[in-house]
């Protein structure tokens, strides 16, 4: 790929789009060469993300996304689009050579699994078979050498880190999980609906879409690949609450016998050793979503409650940097032989 990978990204002018570039833009190894859009396609990403106006990206005209000389103008692209309209869009890219990281759901799950969980049938099957799962700390190796990764959703990031090493080791009976998810309204993207308006937003806690999110079979088969054995079957109750950034879940199972808080946060703390973007923290310390917050770090916590078995596991996650843009730069950093951890903040903003 050369010393400078020449980078499209597609979507620029959403949520997750508008994090790569702030990403990307102080990246060493990489040029953005296309921004790709839908509506915003002619207008520069300054007019469109005014809060990259002084970056170096900030002149640079979006085009409209089937820009027929795209082949020819990029190495890899990132795509940060609604689920459905990269199924389609990817396979004549990879044919013209290009790799790709797919930031929707639309190369995650078994072509079988689409028309229940997304509502399509799957128009590119056989690629579908060679995507690759994108969570570096689980499947770094098989990251480095794919054409097209799947980059994981935000909910399913710390489920599978946080339960994978725990499910391995025999520290949980096998059986039904119950994850609870909590996520801030910049995971629903930037165009605004009836649901997700600061009206019907500010003060209110509630679930949505239970019992069919689709990131349901997306932990379930995470864990399946990372060796969870046998893998669990996942609940999974999400929630929108009054927040902009911040992914939490809370993961319920039963201990296996003589499992305790402290084999638990042992278990984690060697699996993720010499992991920069996964901090676990010490018995009795509790996960905090806006410690995250514009960082790559995932921050993960295991309790047993001596009193009734139950194992409780616990993540935190910046929907749009661990949560999408920045794995998808940790992708694209293995993918193009960079250093894994080259423009990805550890550092969350606080307060
Ligand atoms: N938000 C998160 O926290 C998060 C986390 C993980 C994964 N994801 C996934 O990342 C993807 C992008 O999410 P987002 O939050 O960035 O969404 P977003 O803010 O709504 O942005 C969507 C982008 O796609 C373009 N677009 C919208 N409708 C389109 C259509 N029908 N055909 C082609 N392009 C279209 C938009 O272009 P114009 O504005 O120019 O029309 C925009 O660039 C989604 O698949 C989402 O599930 C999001």
């Amino acid at each position: 790929m050369g010393d400078l990978a020449r980078v499209a990204v597609l979507g620029a002018s959403g949520y997750t789009g508008g994090e790569l570039l702030r990403l990307l833009a102080t990246h060493p190894g990489v040029r953005v060469t296309v921004l790709g859009a839908r509506q915003a396609a002619g207008r520069t990403l300054a007019e469109v993300h005014p809060h990259l106006a002084s970056g170096p990206l900030a002149g640079m005209r979006l085009e409209p996304l089937e820009a027929e000389d795209l082949p020819a103008r990029a190495d890899l692209v990132l795509l940060a689009l609604p689920h459905g309209v990269s199924a389609s869009l990817v396979p004549p890219l990879l044919e013209a050579g290009l790799r790709a990281v797919d930031l929707a759901g639309d190369f995650r799950l078994p072509a079988e699994a689409y028309p229940a969980w997304y509502g399509f049938e799957h128009p590119a099957p056989d690629w579908l078979e060679r995507a690759v799962y994108g969570l570096p700390e689980l499947f770094r190796d098989v990251v480095r050498g794919a054409r097209l990764v799947a980059n994981p959703g935000c909910y399913p990031t710390p489920v599978a880190l946080g339960l994978a090493p725990l499910y391995r080791e025999g520290l949980l009976e096998p059986g039904p999980v119950l994850v609870d998810g909590k996520t801030g309204l910049s995971g629903a993207g930037k165009e605004p609906t009836e649901t997700t308006i600061y009206a019907a937003t500010q003060d209110s806690v509630r679930p949505y879409r239970f019992p069919r999110h689709q990131h349901t079979p997306e932990m379930e088969r995470s864990l399946a690949l990372a060796g969870a054995e046998p893998a669990p079957s996942v609940t999974f109750v999400p929630h929108l609450v009054p927040a902009v950034r911040g992914v939490l879940i809370t993961c319920y199972a039963r201990a296996a016998a003589g499992a305790t808080t402290e084999t638990l946060t042992e278990a984690l703390a060697a699996a993720y050793a010499g992991e920069p973007f996964v901090r676990v923290l010490p018995a009795g310390a509790m996960v905090d979503s806006k410690r995250v917050r514009g960082s790559n770090v995932v921050e993960l916590q295991a309790v047993v409650d001596p009193r009734t078995g139950a194992a409780v596991v616990a993540g935190a996650v910046d929907n749009l940097v661990k949560g999408a843009a920045g794995q998808a730069v940790q992708n694209l950093n293995l993918m193009a032989g960079f250093d894994e951890t080259t423009a990805l903040p550890t550092a969350g903003v606080y307060p």
